[in-house]
């Protein structure tokens, strides 16, 4: 079934709406408002992710999303503008989607949504609805309110669940929608404007919404930790994790989704929005202990990781050659922000590892800093050939029917250490490869 199928591509009142950010929540935002049958105008800074939108083409790696984009595009529901005062003007929605990155105390840096509420403040409609996606700390829609200071404008909380890499899939059919606002009428119109996913919906005020987007990405992060923790303590111990996740997935209470050890968390919203948390209790007067030992167990991850591939190649890793086989922070998307394998990669540097890296998405002229010292190579063969130990660190499904008879062979040593348990195991061992991963002694 397509994406689309179940999803109405009509609704009985459009509305005019403006969405502010381009990025991996805008996007998604405005292409799904759009295919709703709503009026919608992106308002984008950066020239080419526009040109990108304008050209039926989507800036971003999200399956699904470049079809239902050019669709929008070309029928004229979306249109895309550097103007966000242009944007907003005539607009009765108007969605902040913006980035609001770590700053150095580990606090949300709020400065693109403050910029976005001065510089659109005299241009909404009287009646305009601000709805804020971004994820932002414990109070920010009152400052918002403040900052646009206009006594007909209301603001409302509307957190976003999406995932990267299936961004347009959970925002045609979210779990939940989440609305927050001392207006509840204003809560309620900006519900309906998601009638369509069938979604439950949860309508509060705009202090608890907020506070549940960071709570549910840290428990995420927190469930993460948890099984990354155990699968160390199964290399301790001789256990099997694959065992043990099948034996505590299938206990409804805790459910399988979460439950796949790999080299830890990353992205650009799990470390962000744990750290944020994290300060915000503190703030309170309140010390996360769950929270932060989550965070400081998935650095652990990553030095384990590297402690074990060592011990495949006699224990140092100094003047080896090693294979990075992922460097997004998960499969399906071209985001390499907070990576677990670029953290990996460096600790793997720092013990002396010479690295030759191949990642579908990466080119081996990527100008992007992280890139430096990863040896990029333009294929996997490329990579794997001479590696002293190869190692797997996204799960791209590529890696998963890897014809090992043909990779091992060309190996200086036929040591795989799979983080992600996708590599197939019968192949790989009739090829002559011995293979480790965490958690699977
Ligand atoms: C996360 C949340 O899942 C979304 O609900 C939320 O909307 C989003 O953050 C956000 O705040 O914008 P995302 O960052 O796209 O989504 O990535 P996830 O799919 O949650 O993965 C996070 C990390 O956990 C990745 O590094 C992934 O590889 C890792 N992971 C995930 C595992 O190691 N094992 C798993 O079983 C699942």
């Amino acid at each position: 079934m397509s994406l689309l199928d179940s999803t109405h591509q009509t609704v009985s009142h459009p509305e005019r709406i403006a969405v502010i950010g381009a990025g991996y929540v805008g996007i998604p935002t405005a292409v799904m408002l759009a295919h709703f049958g709503h009026s919608v105008v992106i308002a984008e800074r950066d020239e080419f992710r526009r040109e990108s939108i304008r050209n039926g083409r989507s800036p971003i790696l999200e399956d699904g999303l470049e079809d239902v984009l050019a669709a929008v595009v070309q029928s004229g529901q979306l249109e895309v503008t550097a103007d966000a005062v242009q944007a907003v003007a005539g607009a009765k929605f108007v969605f902040l989607c913006v980035a609001t990155p770590m700053d150095d105390d580990g606090r949300a840096d709020l400065s693109f949504i403050d910029a976005v509420a001065q510089q659109i403040a005299h241009a909404l409609r009287d009646d305009a609805i601000v709805v804020n996606k971004s994820t932002v700390p414990v109070g920010t829609m009152e400052r918002v309110r403040s900052l646009i200071n206009r006594p007909g404008v209301r603001v409302v909380s509307n957190p976003e669940f999406l995932r990267e890499g299936t961004a347009l899939g959970d925002s045609l059919k979210p779990d939940r929608i989440v609305v927050g606002a001392e207006d509840r009428d204003a809560a309620k119109s900006v519900a309906q404007l998601f009638a369509s996913t069938g979604a439950p919906i949860v309508v509060t005020d705009a202090t608890t919404s907020e506070l549940i987007k960071y709570a549910s990405n840290a428990f995420l992060a927190t469930k993460l930790s948890f099984i990354n923790t155990m699968s160390r303590l199964c290399d301790q111990l001789g256990a099997d994790v694959d065992d043990l996740v099948r034996g505590m997935g299938s206990d409804h209470r805790i459910g399988f989704p979460f439950l796949n050890p790999g080299p830890g968390w990353g992205g650009s919203c799990l470390p962000k929005d744990t750290s944020a948390l994290v300060a915000i209790a503190a703030d309170a007067g309140l010390s996360l202990d769950v929270v932060r030992a989550a965070i400081e167990s998935n650095a652990a991850q990553q030095r384990h990781i590297v402690t074990q591939v060592a011990a495949m190649v006699g224990g140092s890793l100094s003047g080896k050659r090693v294979a990075v086989l992922g460097l997004t922070f998960k499969a399906n998307t071209g985001d390499r922000r907070d990576s677990p394998a670029l953290q990996v990669a460096e600790l793997l540097l720092a013990a002396g590892a010479h690295l030759c890296s191949f990642d579908p998405t990466v080119a081996t002229d990527d100008a992007s800093g992280d890139v430096a010292n990863l040896g990029v190579c333009a294929t996997l063969e490329e990579a794997v050939a001479g590696a002293d130990v190869t190692v797997v660190l996204t799960e791209w499904a590529m890696f998963r029917s890897l014809e090992w008879s043909r990779l091992v062979p060309t190996m200086a040593q036929p040591c795989i250490y799979d983080a992600r348990s996708v590599v197939d195991l019968e192949s790989a061992h009739a090829a002559g490869a011995t293979v480790r991963s965490i958690g699977r002694s």
